[in-house]
């Protein structure tokens, strides 16, 4: 069976209720391919808010959350807060939780196996930096990354992984198609050689890192790409050729 396509809209630290209405009424308005899963990521203020806004088609995201239910964890949220507010997925181990905010692998694993354990799907991040790139040592980082995720998943029924470069975050430089092909293969490969062949087929890899309307089509098109996470791009209504980029 083939993978669904995937298309998240990270919509980080942004947002107002006013930008919210206008960016979801936009997205009810648009014909969206059915083949697509559509997930947003509000910050959590808003997740109730732009859930109760967003079609039915529309799925909501939280950014992050902790590894416990709840607690003393001044300004933090449990996966049962996300779920209480309409949220059925999260992000985490984005490169902006692992480098801005000191995340570590061991931390975003306990992480991710908390939030299936509560029921949630994950969108589980991973990438590498300029100078890694640059040292050769993409795939290095990458594999001890998704190998500390991997290690904490028994079911990947409920994950997606995202490949995003941390050089191409923001910065309007893309992967090329070639590039983020090139990860993505290896990473399915190491999924089939230390998880299970069946997982390596199932699991969807999805790109991110400036990806936009321009340059949705042609990411696509790579047979081991399965949708992205966008950024800024799903903040704007280019974000609908983004989900039907494979339509
Ligand atoms: P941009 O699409 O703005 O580069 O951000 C990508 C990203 O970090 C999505 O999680």
């Amino acid at each position: 069976m083939g993978r669904k396509f995937f298309v998240g809209g990270n919509w980080k630290m942004n947002g107002s209720k006013d930008e919210i209405k206008k960016i979801v009424d936009t997205l009810n308005a648009a014909s969206l391919n059915d083949n697509t899963d559509i997930v947003v990521s509000p910050p959590a203020c808003y997740l109730e808010y732009t859930k109760g806004l967003a079609s039915q088609k529309i799925h909501t995201a939280g950014q992050n959350s902790y590894k416990v239910a709840k607690g003393a964890f001044t300004g933090d949220l449990s996966p049962q807060m996300l779920l209480d507010c309409g949220a059925d997925w999260v992000i985490l181990g984005h490169s902006e939780r692992r480098n801005v905010f000191g995340e570590d692998d061991q931390l975003i694993a306990e992480k991710v196996s908390y939030a299936l354990e509560c029921g949630m799907s994950v969108i589980a991040c991973i990438g590498e930096k300029l100078e890694e790139r640059e040292a050769g040592k993409t795939e290095e980082v990458v594999f001890k990354q998704i190998e500390a995720i991997a290690a904490k998943v028994t079911n990947w029924d409920k994950v997606v992984v995202a490949y995003e470069p941390v050089w191409a975050i923001g910065t309007g430089k893309t992967a090329t198609p070639q590039q983020a092909q090139e990860v993505h293969a290896q990473l399915r490969k190491w999924l089939k050689e230390k998880v299970s062949e069946a997982v390596a087929n199932s699991t969807r890899i999805v790109y991110g890192g400036s990806v936009t309307g321009g340059n949705c089509r042609e990411l696509a098109q790579s047979p081991d790409i399965d949708g992205f996470l966008v950024g800024g791009a799903s903040l704007k209504p280019e974000f609908i050729e983004i989900i039907n980029a494979k339509a």
